[in-house]
């Protein structure tokens, strides 16, 4: 009785995943493409939400400077909190060397986030530019027709946002994150390709500027800013989407792997625990997509905590088929996919337990 139980919840633990794998890789390349025209090149502001950043806003400013897209057509918007490492003083030293894109400067008083940051932002921009990028300092986009290729999308006024595929670069943990990457990636295309994903990336958020006013700004009070933005803009019925050819680097720190993604998964966790409620304004092709991943991140990972500890409990009752169920389950963890699953659903649970004692 017990191990059936625990059967249950283990198979639906790694089969849900594993369906809705294989049903966003069929939908590879449908229809993302639809609609767009690449020489669309409308004039854009490029923000850069900055907090002591004199590190990385050069090398930042450069990639944006290279980028294959007509320099008179962009503003970069630097919005810095009180930077206390000279990361203005930088800014302002580079774009003096570089005359030929225009680099405005907003500096809020105090530290209050990047949500915050990017709201001061929006009310600064001026009247003239309809679509805005969000980009952040620490991450660099990895083609130079980056910016031209996500706003092409936006040609199509179905589109309402567009973000990048994400590729990690350097780091430790490169095994477990490219793994990671591997299996999101495509699941982010697939959703794309459908319809909308409800996860973008501070790397690259394009949005259309009528849309972020529409929505009032920014969330403020959670870390998935991006995401969550681009979630509430395909409630409305616009379709926000990773697209196929427009790729970043994610930084992945060297040292505390760990502690960054579950920061990260924190950020996710807050998203969807903050999405159900839009389920049932979602348009259908949405729906589906919100629900699968609200699944994912928030209740698949307590199945198969249920699982193991039913199995062992089973185990420790005598059951020898919960044993050997245990010991399959220690096995595999030699296989790799299997581990880096194991590793990101342990990385949610700690996740889910940090976000109820504090939110970060
Ligand atoms: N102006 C300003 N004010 N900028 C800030 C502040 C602030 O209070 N806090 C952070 N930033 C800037 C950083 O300088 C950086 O350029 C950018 O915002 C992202 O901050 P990180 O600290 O690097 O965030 P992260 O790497 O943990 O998370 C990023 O990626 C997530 C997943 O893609 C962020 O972009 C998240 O919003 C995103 O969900
Ligand atoms: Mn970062």
């Amino acid at each position: 009785m017990l191990e059936e139980a625990a059967l249950t919840l283990a198979l639906l633990h790694f089969g849900f995943p594993l369906y809705y794998y294989s049903w966003a890789k069929g939908m590879l390349g449908k229809s993302v493409r639809a609609g767009r025209d690449p020489g669309f090149t409308p004039r854009v502001a490029v923000v850069i939400p900055t907090y002591n950043e004199a590190g990385n806003i050069e090398r930042k400013l450069e990639d944006i400077y290279s980028q294959d897209y007509p320099r008179d057509r962009i503003t970069v918007y630097i919005v810095d909190s009180a930077s206390s490492d000279g990361t203005v003083g930088k800014a302002l030293d580079w774009a003096s060397r570089h005359k030929d894109i225009e680099v405005r400067i907003v500096e809020e008083g105090e530290r209050r986030g990047k949500g915050r940051a990017l709201n001061t932002a929006l009310n600064t921009i001026d009247g003239g530019f309809d679509f805005i990028v969000v980009t952040d300092a620490d991450a660099f986009w990895a083609n130079r027709d980056a910016l031209r290729n996500a706003l092409s999308y936006f040609s199509d006024e179905s589109v309402g946002a567009v973000s990048c595929v994400k590729t990690p670069g350097g780091g430790g943990f490169t095994g477990v994150e490219s793994g990671y990457r591997d299996f999101y990636n495509v699941v982010r295309l697939g959703e794309s390709s459908a319809y909308s994903t409800p996860v973008f990336h501070g790397e690259l958020s394009a949005y259309r500027r009528r849309l972020l006013e529409d929505l009032g700004g920014f969330p403020t009070d959670i870390g998935s800013d991006d995401s969550h933005t681009a979630t509430l803009i395909a409630v409305k019925g616009y379709r926000a989407i990773v697209a196929p050819d427009v790729y970043c680097y994610e930084p992945v720190p060297r040292r505390k792997y760990f502690h960054w993604r579950v920061r990260r998964a924190q950020h996710l966790i807050q998203h969807f625990a903050k999405s159900i409620r839009l389920l049932p304004r979602s348009p259908k092709a949405f729906r589906k997509i919100l629900a699968a991943e609200i699944f994912l991140h928030l209740a698949n990972p307590i199945l198969l905590l249920i699982s193991i500890a039913l199995l062992a409990y089973s185990a420790y009752k005598g059951s020898p088929l919960s044993l050997s169920l245990l010991a399959l389950g220690t096995a595999l963890l030699a296989y790799k996919p299997y581990r880096t699953w194991i590793v990101m659903q342990l990385i949610l649970l700690v996740a889910m337990v940090k976000n109820a004692f504090r939110k970060e």
